[in-house]
């Protein structure tokens, strides 16, 4: 059953307001307090681009972006995050034009089945902003979290490296208010 329903037996469940920007748009809501992030996103808002692997912290398939910060929706509430804004795998490219992780994915063919794809996409993004993966090897140890069972890691951790330049560039434009 979909941790968003109220469950059978129980008569009456109180609703809690969220107020959250998710991709640019502010949304106005009514989650059950047991609703996870991912949940949220997935179920009730039908945003299935984020992916649910493990439901418990163990596979970055559900990595999102909350407050530019990289997270795993799966380990936390939403009503957590009134207030928030939450960039997920459909937020980051703009208009027609990818996100330049996005295009060093598509270039590198750095995905198999793709069901991966989305939080490293998110993870990757948010690592950049972190700051803190200066050689292929602390990339490569910031991007553990995200695991790829067919293993593309190689052409993953190429991708990042090509894109990392113009992401950092990108959030620097962001940081000055010139729009994501
Ligand atoms: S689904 Fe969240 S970490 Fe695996
Ligand atoms: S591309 Fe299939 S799990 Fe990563």
């Amino acid at each position: 059953m979909s941790s968003t329903l109220e469950p059978q037996g129980v008569k009456t469940v109180a609703t809690c307001p969220l107020s959250i920007e998710i991709n640019g748009h502010p949304r106005q809501l009514e989650v059950y307090p047991w609703t996870t992030l991912l949940d949220l996103l997935r179920e009730q808002l039908h945003l299935t681009g984020t992916k649910k692997g493990c439901d418990h912290g163990q596979c970055g398939a559900c990595t999102v972006l909350l407050n530019g910060k990289r997270i795993n929706s799966c380990l936390t509430l939403a009503v957590m995050h009134d207030g928030a804004s939450l960039t997920t795998v459909e937020g980051l490219a703009k208009d027609d034009e990818l996100h330049p992780m996005q295009a060093a994915f598509v270039k590198h063919d750095a995905f198999q089945c793709g069901y991966c794809t989305p939080g490293q996409l998110c993870s990757a993004v948010g690592m950049t902003a972190e700051g803190r993966a200066n050689t292929p090897d602390e990339l490569r140890e910031q991007m553990s979290g995200n695991l790829c069972r067919c293993g593309a890691y190689p052409n993953i951790v190429a991708a990042i490296e090509e894109a990392m330049p113009a992401t950092r560039e990108q959030l620097a434009r962001n940081s000055k208010g010139e729009g994501q």
